[in-house]
């Protein structure tokens, strides 16, 4: 039996950090032999919001080493740049006349984000989410393997779905397949360092706010000295009135990969300073290797080069036999 597919990305907009590891990422290494798995790297998406031009290539190729450095295995695995794949803007301007504009306008991100930037949204904001169902729905994916943030844009996915099958298809010969959201029950929501109460963003001014997996264990040591806790002795998962402490022990958990309730029995005593130096510890220890291997790979960029090639590729198949296919549905002369 074919394997089903997965399909997933990140942005790139600056470094990655353990909410994109932990939400997505490291997910995506554990399960990428069970299916056939594509991620792309979303730049299209990461110029919705103001960007720098003189940066946006080289982060591009940060991220898609990133991917690599992480564990993503060629040999399971397509890596790819969305802009790259020309079937990804198209789609999404299909997708664009029938989806309707209020349910953009209710999409949390967009209202948060749009909130920062006052008068400067643009219409790309807005749409972020057309797009995003496009990435997905080009590749036919099954399943979606995204961090808890990522949930509303999923269900956006659903709708269009169910929008297009009903009006240009029929129950026998859907035009787009259904994809799931698979969200881990751990680490699909890390926590900022300067409040547990807020997710670790990249968009937070304050750098002292998230680990960045690139960032030197004398940056990683001095982030968590300077993280916020709290005045209590002895440290626990789940105490609602304590996002700190859950925070910092579920990352202390995920990246030492001890179960949670040994994590809980291990800390019970502790004061956060037994603890700090213990969680600074492991995620050196548990970012040194990915360290290594990106940089020994952005060494390399013929290396890249290629793999972005052949990822590309293979990625312009599949997402043009799509793409033909949602054309033909919506009733378009064939091209000449
Ligand atoms: P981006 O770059 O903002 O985030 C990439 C992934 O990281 C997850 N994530 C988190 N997980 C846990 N805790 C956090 N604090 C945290 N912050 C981020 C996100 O949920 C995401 O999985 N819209 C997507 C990019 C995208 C995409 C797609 C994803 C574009 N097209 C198609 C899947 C399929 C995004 O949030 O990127």
């Amino acid at each position: 039996m074919a394997k089903q597919r997965i399909l997933s990305g990140v942005q790139p907009t600056g470094n990655l950090h353990l909410g994109n590891y932990l939400g997505a990422i490291q997910n995506w290494v554990e399960i990428q032999q069970d299916y056939d798995s594509f991620f792309c790297v979303v730049d299209l998406h990461a110029i919705t919001v103001p960007h720098d031009p003189k940066v946006l290539a080289n982060n591009t190729k940060a991220i898609a080493a990133l991917y690599l450095a992480c564990g993503i295995d060629l040999t399971h695995s397509t890596i790819f740049v969305q802009s790259h794949v020309k079937a990804h803007s198209e789609l999404a301007w299909l997708l664009n006349c029938v989806t309707p504009l209020n349910w953009l306008e209710r999409m949390i991100q967009f209202k948060e984000k749009a909130q920062k930037q006052g008068e400067n949204v643009s219409v790309g904001l807005l749409d972020y989410p057309v797009l995003m169902a496009a990435d997905i729905l080009l590749y036919d994916a099954d399943k979606v393997p995204v961090g808890e943030d990522q949930k509303q844009h999923l269900e956006l996915t659903r709708d269009i779905v169910i929008r297009i099958n009903d009006k240009f298809g029929t129950k026998k010969n859907p035009v787009l397949k259904m994809p799931d959201p698979l969200i881990r029950t751990t680490g699909a929501r890390v926590m900022s360092l300067t409040d547990g109460t807020k997710k670790m963003s990249k968009s937070d001014p304050s750098e002292l706010s998230r680990i960045n997996l690139l960032d030197p264990p004398d940056v990683l040591t001095k982030k968590i000295k300077k993280c916020k806790t709290d005045p209590e002795r002895g440290l626990e998962f789940d105490n609602p009135n304590r996002p700190e402490c859950n925070n910092l022990l579920g990352l202390y958990a995920l990246l030492s990969g001890k179960p949670k309730e040994t994590v809980a029995v291990e800390c019970a005593d502790m004061g956060w300073g037994q603890f700090k130096p213990l969680l600074t510890e492991t995620v050196i220890a548990a970012l040194e290797p990915i360290q290594t291997k990106y940089h020994d790979i952005m060494a390399n960029p013929d290396y890249l080069d290629q793999v972005l090639r052949e990822g590309r590729e293979k990625a312009d198949t599949v997402a043009n036999a799509t793409l033909k296919q949602v054309k033909d549905a919506l009733g378009f002369l064939p091209s000449l």
